[in-house]
Order: structure tokens, then C-alpha cells, then sequence
């Protein structure tokens, strides 16, 4: 797992010729096949702008022939320029603006919609486009033919059951993975081993167990026996795993999907939908990380070559869709998308496409929004759930740690992403959850009031509870302590505060060390290291001799109880 963190500036999306070349002849191809099909379409284009900047939203509606992939196009009246873009593949030609599908948005039935957009820049006016072609057809709002009518289908969603509960915390306690729990107890940590943590199945091997250990069978059996009211997994083994960093790269290569339909996700399902577990509620947390990649690192400077592979491939999205038709399909299960942090998706350039990105997977599973019951922050980060003193305001904005963000910590992030997904169509019934697991920025360090320093920077830097030199550090932090004590229905919106790290083990490697579950050395875990674009060149803040990720550290283990927030007693 690795959290990274960048704000992208508006630049041209990244494209390689021999992709956009292979792009264009399959359009050709289709244009070909279906040159006597009835063709029509809607198009809707809506616009955010800030001085010189905008974010462009646009809705597509095929009122045609059924088509496997779409090419949109237009012109822009001014000089608006296309910087970066979701949902689709876009190029730049003077004011001429094409758009292509991916693999997992290209089919369009009938009627059907989808979503994209993308972040802007201009000078003088942002006049909106009024024409647009989809497949070389104007889009005039009509139907080139009286198409036979598609009827809508009536998504089948057997998860919103009468037994699916609004906010799954409630109500009972959180399964302790006796294993953690154990590690905790024999390193100094009894005051918390009783806490509930995640179990991370995170690899094909975790659901049976790994070297002996617990798989997850043996986890929900004792789950049953703890008389829990919920267990808490993480599903993180997608292909082409944690592109945009190697701590945490994976067993499953970028093409793997079937691997990760048929021997990862088909046999947790199965394993969750035993009758036995019925009465748990089973909460499972997905695939941390991805669909936050392909917002930020696919284009401009943390761009990686691993996201965009992934992003063309479609096999993130897909992996998620896969998982959440099969766990959401269980009654008793409960589905959260990871939604990075409020220092990685809380500029307004990640904000929207990211929510856009999760409206537009979530719309494409069979139950479409209802398959989704929440999503989660701050998953193994370190973003603190409330900074007491740093407010946000035109001053502290302009200093290097907020560097124009609009948030700086998890509640005011998780509640602001909360509505943007609302507002995007998912049900105003979905709970955030932040991970506090090691949030908590505790110690002698922890920053007691506001202060009155008249250099921002200074000001800022004397008043932020977050001690992390950059707040795209991810990796063992030094300085950071345990988080809220896991909770259920904090605030309005949030269903918990839980520990989906589970406190002690490793984000990643200080130094590379051989192994055999496909982790990679990043330099982010080496205290040596400068940094990079993603961090802003600065420190990583990582603390030395950490084992590779999800190992015990104990070291790291024992600054987290000493730093906590709240104490540990
Ligand atoms: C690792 C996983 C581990 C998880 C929880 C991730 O960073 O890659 O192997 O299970 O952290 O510690």
C-alpha cells in the first residue's frame, strides 16, 4: 500500500503515438462497420472556472444504434486548452478537441448516457462549445432513426434487502484479528490490543493463509464466535497493483484479471456468502489506492508508466466493477471504495474527476450506485482527522504546506467528498470512514494553539498537528501515533472511525529486501531519500529499518502507542 499525493498543473494528457494510432483504427474500424446504422446523440457541457481555470463536465446520451466504442469531438470558439482529462482518451489539435472511450466506457446501448470531463485553462472568455459530433454525427438531441426501444433494466439488487443495515459500525463490536491482536500484546501494546483492525487479504494465498496463519474462513469463524457485530477485510490484490509506487506492488501483472476475477474475488465471495456468516456484518474495504492512480498519475509529471498501462487497460476499473457486483450481491456485505486522502484528491483538479471516476465505475456494475454502501479516507496514511488550529483561509492557502488546497484534514475532506458524491448520483445514504489508525500526531511535538508568527510558512508550520515533512509522505512516519480509538458514527456522514492498517506493520522497506510477494523497494521508505515530484521534492519522512510492507515493525509500533492521540492509558 502506498499513498501518494501530487496536484496536478493543466497540461495535455499523455498519450503515446502507438496508443492513440492503435485508438484511431479501431474508430475507423467501427465507423466502417456500422456505416448504416441510425446514429444520434445528446451531448451536455457544463463548466466550473476559476480565474484562467476551469473543470469541464460533460454527459453523453447515444440516441443511435447501440455502439462498442465512441469518439467525441469538437471545437472550442476561444483558446481553451484541454489539460487533464477522465473517462476518455484526449487530444488537442489547435481548437479541435477529440475525445476517445476506454475499454470499459465505449459500449453505449441505446439511450444509454455516460460521463467525462476534464480540467481546463484559458484567457479572456470560456465561451462554452455548442456542437459536438459523437462517431462523426452532430448531435442534434434526436434519434436518427425511431430506434425499438431499449427498456431500462431494472437493476436486480439483492444486497438492499431488508437486512442491509444503514451503518454496519452500529449497533455491535468489531471483529479483533487475534493475530494482530497478538503481535500488539507481545510489543508493549496490550492497552489497544483489543481494538478492532482490517484484515488485509492481500494476495491469492491470504485466502486460505498464509504460512499457517488465518485464512479468511478462520477469520469469520472466529469472528462468529467473538459475537461481533461486524469484521472488517480489505481487497487489495488487484492486477497491475499500486502503480504509481513499488512498496506494495503485487502477485497479479497489469493483464491478470481473469486470475483476479476467477481465484481472488470468486472465492472470497463464495467464502462471505456461507450461510453461517449470515448475521455478521461483513465490511470489506476496496482496493485502496486504484481508481485514485488513475486521477492523478496518468498525465503531467506524476505520470507513471504502470498507471497508464492501467488506465488503458481498464483492468482497475474492471477489477473493482467485478468486486463489487460479487460482494455486493451478499446482504450481509458492505462495500466502501477507497477514496485516497485530502492531501492526495482534496485540490480541485482531483476533487471531481475523482468523483466523477467513482460515479461513472459504480454506474457501470449491475446494481449501478446501490453496490456501493460508503466509501473510506486516509487508508494507511497519516492525514490527521482534525487540524485544531491551522485554519484555511486566502493566507494560510498560499503557504507551502497547504499549497492551495482547500483541506487539510480527513473530516472536512471526507464531509465535502461525501456531498460532491451525492451530487454525482450516489445515494445520500453512503457513510464515510476514516482510517485512524495512526492519524493521531500526538507527543511532546503536537502544536498546543494557533499561532501568531507573522511568515506564513512559519505560522502554518508552528500551528499543523500533521508533522509529516511533505503531506504526500506516505511510508513509516516518523513522529506519527495511533488515531481516534475505533468508533461508530463519529459525526453526521462518517459511519467510523476504524484502523484499517492495523497498527505496527510496515508501509514498505527501508532498503530492498528479496521476497516472494511481489513488493518492490520504494526509495519514499528510505529515510535517505530527497523526494520526488509526487512528495514536492521534499524528505520522505520515513523511519529506518522498516521490514517490507504488512511485516511487523516494531520500532514504528512502539512510536505510534507513544505518540497517540489520544493517549493510550
Ligand atoms: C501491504 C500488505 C499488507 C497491508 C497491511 C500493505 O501495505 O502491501 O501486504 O497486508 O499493508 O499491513
Amino acid at each position: 500500500m502506498k499513498v501518494n499525493v501530487h496536484r496536478p498543473r493543466a497540461s495535455r494528457s499523455v498519450v503515446t503515438a502507438l496508443s492513440a494510432l492503435l485508438l484511431g483504427l479501431v474508430a475507423t474500424l467501427i465507423t466502417i462497420g456500422s456505416a448504416h446504422a441510425a446514429a444520434g446523440c445528446k451531448v451536455t457541457y457544463g463548466t466550473n472556472d476559476w480565474g484562467g481555470g476551469f473543470t469541464a463536465n460533460l454527459g453523453i446520451t447515444n440516441l443511435g444504434d447501440p455502439v462498442t466504442s465512441w469518439t467525441l469531438e469538437w471545437d472550442f470558439a476561444g483558446n481553451q486548452q484541454v489539460g487533464q482529462g477522465w473517462s476518455g482518451t484526449f487530444t488537442q489539435s489547435s481548437k479541435h478537441v477529440t475525445v476517445k472511450s476506454l475499454s470499459y466506457n465505449g459500449a453505449l446501448a441505446t439511450n444509454a448516457s455516460t460521463s467525462l470531463g476534464f480540467n481546463g485553462s484559458y484567457s479572456g472568455t470560456n465561451t462554452a462549445p455548442t456542437t459536438f459530433k459523437l462517431n462523426g454525427t452532430t448531435c442534434d438531441g434526436t434519434a436518427g432513426s425511431t430506434p425499438t426501444p431499449t427498456p431500462t433494466p431494472t437493476p436486480t439488487d439483492p444486497g438492499d434487502g431488508g437486512s442491509h443495515a444503514a451503518n454496519p459500525f452500529a449497533g455491535g463490536k468489531g471483529y479483533v484479528n487475534p493475530e494482530w491482536s497478538a503481535e500488539a500484546k507481545g510489543d508493549g501494546g496490550t492497552a489497544v490490543a483489543n481494538q478492532p483492525t482490517a484484515v488485509w487479504l492481500d494476495r491469492i494465498a491470504a485466502i486460505n493463509g498464509v504460512n499457517g496463519g488465518m485464512g479468511l474462513r478462520a477469520h469469520l469463524d472466529a469472528a462468529v464466535s467473538q459475537g461481533a457485530g461486524y469484521a472488517q477485510f480489505v481487497i487489495y490484490d488487484l492486477p497491475g497493483r499500486d502503480c504509481a509506487a513499488l512498496a506494495s506492488n503485487g502477485e497479479l501483472g497489469a493483464t491478470d484479471i481473469g486470475r483476479y476475477q476467477s481465484e481472488y474475488i470468486d472465492p472470497i465471495a463464495s467464502i462471505m456468502a456461507d450461510s453461517k456468516y449470515a448475521n455478521l456484518k461483513i465490511i470489506t474495504y476496496i482496493e485502496p489506492d486504484s481508481l485514485p492512480n488513475l486521477v492523478t498519475n496518468v498525465s503531467g509529471n506524476t505520470a507513471t508508466a504502470a498507471c497508464q498501462t492501467m488506465q488503458q487497460n481498464g483492468n482497475y476499473v474492471k477489477g473493482v466493477q467485478y468486486a463489487l457486483n460479487k460482494l455486493h450481491a451478499i446482504s450481509n456485505v458492505y462495500t466502501y471504495i477507497d477514496a485516497a486522502h485530502h492531501g492526495w484528491l482534496g485540490w480541485d483538479s482531483n476533487f471531481n474527476p475523482a468523483a466523477q471516476l467513482f460515479a461513472t465505475v459504480a454506474k457501470g456494475t449491475t446494481a449501478g450506485v446501490n453496490s456501493v454502501d460508503g466509501f473510506v479516507v486516509n487508508t494507511a496514511n497519516y492525514s490527521p482527522t482534525t487540524e485544531p488550529y491551522l485554519p484555511v483561509n486566502d493566507q494560510t492557502r498560499q503557504s507551502k504546506w497547504v499549497d492551495w488546497n482547500y483541506y487539510v484534514d480527513e473530516s472536512s475532506f471526507g464531509a465535502a467528498f461525501r456531498q460532491q458524491l451525492i451530487a454525482d448520483g450516489f445515494s445520500s445514504g453512503i457513510g464515510m470512514v476514516i482510517d485512524t489508525s495512526r492519524n493521531g500526531w500526538g507527543g511532546s511535538s503536537r502544536p498546543t494553539g494557533p499561532s501568531t508568527a507573522s511568515d506564513i510558512n512559519t505560522q502554518v508550520n508552528a500551528e499543523r498537528v500533521d508533522r509529516r515533512p511533505h503531506v504526500g509522505d506516505w511510508c513509516n512516519q516518523s513522529g506519527a501515533g495511533l488515531g481516534a480509538r475505533p468508533a461508530a458514527a463519529p459525526a453526521t456522514g462518517f459511519d467510523a472511525y476504524a484502523w484499517v492498517k492495523p497498527p505496527g506493520e510496515s508501509d514498505g522497506s527501508s532498503s530492498a529486501i528479496s521476497n516472494d510477494e511481489g513488493k518492490g523497494f520504494d526509495r519514499m521508505c528510505d529515510p535517505t531519500y530527497g523526494g520526488n515530484a509526487l512528495n514536492g521534492n521534499s524528505p520522505s519522512g520515513a523511519l529506518a529499518n522498516a521490514p517490507l510492507s504488512g511485516h511487523w515493525f516494531s520500532a514504528q509500533f512502539h512510536q505510534l502507542l507513544q505518540n497517540a492521540y489520544p493517549a493510550v492509558s
